[in-house]
């Protein structure tokens, strides 16, 4: 996994793990920040964590080549983004991205970048959400796995929206990390598979936290 902060999808992954609903394993945790605190959650989970320092190196092509050097090293079947901020090179990014995948809280294609909420918000959108989505060259445009939908009222902020979409963010990332895990989601020519069959739309979470 690939965090830069907080790293609570990280820990949501540990948590279903640990509870026994989610056979995968994390294998590794990877920063662009030291002092993030996904690194202390891997730590006190036992799980390799390394921060590399983009100051450590000449351009961002060698960053990114001994970010992935050290992420290949633990053998991962599947590379999760979860809150990682830093932009990635089509170098690394275009030969792994059948096996990686990214959280992004909106519902894409809509409000790609940073400042999701405050996007929505702008946008007078009512409703908003999160998208798990297979990495590519094209920055949060990658082809959408699966989402959650939140509503937005009038009177939130980004604070509530955030917290309203983070909530969704943790079920969402397990159920669609469970399906990747099981083989059941594919990247091919035709898009996003499942269960063999092109999928025409992202797969929606439902309250109950089943796939719709
Ligand atoms: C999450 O909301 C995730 O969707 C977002 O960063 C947050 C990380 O939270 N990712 C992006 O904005 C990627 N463009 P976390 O560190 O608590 O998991």
């Amino acid at each position: 996994m690939l965090a830069s902060g907080r790293g609570s999808n990280l820990q949501a992954l540990l948590d279903a793990i640990t509870a026994g609903a989610l056979d995968a394993r994390v294998v590794g945790v990877f920063s662009d920040r030291a002092g993030a605190p996904a690194l202390a959650r891997a730590r006190d989970a036992g799980i390799p964590a390394l921060a590399l320092s983009p100051r450590d190196h000449p351009s961002r092509d060698a960053f990114d080549i001994a970010l992935f050097d050290a992420v290949e090293a633990t053998a991962p079947d599947l590379i999760i983004c979860a809150g990682y901020m830093r932009l990635l090179g089509d170098a690394v990014v275009a030969p792994r991205s059948a096996r990686m995948v990214n959280i992004h809280p909106s519902l894409l294609p809509d409000f790609k970048g940073l400042h999701t909420h405050r996007q929505a918000l702008a946008a007078g959108a009512t409703r908003h959400g999160a998208s798990v989505h297979f990495v590519t060259a094209d920055l949060d445009g990658g082809p959408v796995i699966a989402q959650a939908e939140v509503p937005v009222f009038a009177g939130d902020d980004e604070a509530t929206l955030s917290a309203r979409v983070l909530e969704r963010e943790h079920p969402l990332l397990v159920e669609t990390v469970r399906l990747l895990a099981q083989g059941r989601i594919a990247l091919g020519d035709g898009g996003v598979s499942f269960d063999g069959r092109v999928l025409h739309a992202p797969l929606q979470l439902a309250a109950n936290n089943r796939f719709a």
